[in-house]
């Protein structure tokens, strides 16, 4: 019985998928800034859930940047550079589009930019780490530094593991696991990297470029006694891309900023 009701449900789900894509139901005109491999990703992705991508913007076509082309599209997906990432933000939101942004390695200049999202009302959404797995890592690795905070005698360190290419270091997601930590974590006041000094007031993050390397993130808590970690390992760019999809359909119609724990309702 439980099979055949199983069977039926996943059967009316790709019935409603091929209506959705026939009809052309909550079908998005998406403008991609940033056409590498993440803007790559998330064309497939995007494609195979009805949506079209009306412009794809890199540095080579960069004059396409502007309200006149964007304005053909409902929202826009920004994965680029973190030098390029809020002038591309800031562009988009003047052109009236809601924009979700994965570029990382721009953390100084955030509030700027939704300060200005919010004089505009516009709509934006930016996560380090779109991947729905690393969003309950999240969760996980809040619940435990609120866990932790009355057992001093464990200390926390973050790794992080990437492929070379990657620009930033240490990467947006150990960044975001460190934030969350020292927000619950009273012992812990700030981050620190290669080469200043942890001390019991830092948690050291320690970042490893190797190709090929999955993108991998660890918190750990150590004591004499034991350790107790917790790992995300991220198995292709699909998780990410499939997340900023997600994103962008759930922004429909929204105005303010907004976080992944938004669209997950966590
Ligand atoms: N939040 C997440 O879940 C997540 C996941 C993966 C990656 N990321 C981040 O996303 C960003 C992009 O990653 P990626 O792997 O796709 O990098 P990538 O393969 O190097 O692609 C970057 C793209 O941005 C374009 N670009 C550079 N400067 C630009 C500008 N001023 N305006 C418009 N486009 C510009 C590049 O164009 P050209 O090729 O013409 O230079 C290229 O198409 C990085 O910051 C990365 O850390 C985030």
């Amino acid at each position: 019985m439980q099979i055949i009701c199983n069977h039926y449900a996943e059967m009316s789900l790709i019935i409603l998928t091929y209506i959705c894509i026939y009809f052309n139901l909550n079908n998005m005109n998406i403008a991609l800034i940033g056409y590498g491999k993440m803007g790559r990703a998330i064309e497939e992705i995007a494609t195979r859930r009805g949506h079209s991508v009306v412009s794809r913007i890199s540095t080579a076509n960069i004059q396409d940047l502007r309200p006149a082309v964007l304005q053909t599209a409902d929202v826009a997906i920004e994965f680029t550079r973190p030098e390029a990432a809020p002038v591309n933000i800031k562009t988009c939101i003047e052109a009236g589009l809601p924009v979700v942004s994965g570029t990382t390695g721009w953390n100084n200049l955030k509030k700027e930019v939704e300060e200005f999202c919010l004089e505009k009302n516009g709509c934006f959404l930016h996560a380090s780490n779109f991947s729905i797995g690393v969003n309950i890592f999240f969760e996980i690795n809040k619940k435990l530094a609120s866990l932790m905070n009355k057992y001093e005698v464990y200390d926390v360190s973050i790794k992080e593991i990437h492929h070379t290419a990657k620009i930033d270091t240490p990467s947006g997601t150990a960044i975001s696991l460190a934030t969350d930590i020292i927000q619950r974590l009273e012992r812990k006041k700030v981050w620190t990297i290669s080469p200043v000094e942890p001390n019991s007031r830092s948690i050291y993050i320690e970042s490893e470029r190797k190709d090929p390397a999955p993108g991998t993130h660890m918190v750990k808590y150590s004591s004499e006694i034991d350790d107790i970690k917790i790992i995300h390992t991220a198995h292709s760019r699909a998780g990410f891309a499939l997340g900023a999809v997600l994103a962008a359909e759930w922004l429909s119609g929204k105005k303010g900023i907004f976080s992944m724990s938004d669209v997950l309702q966590f």
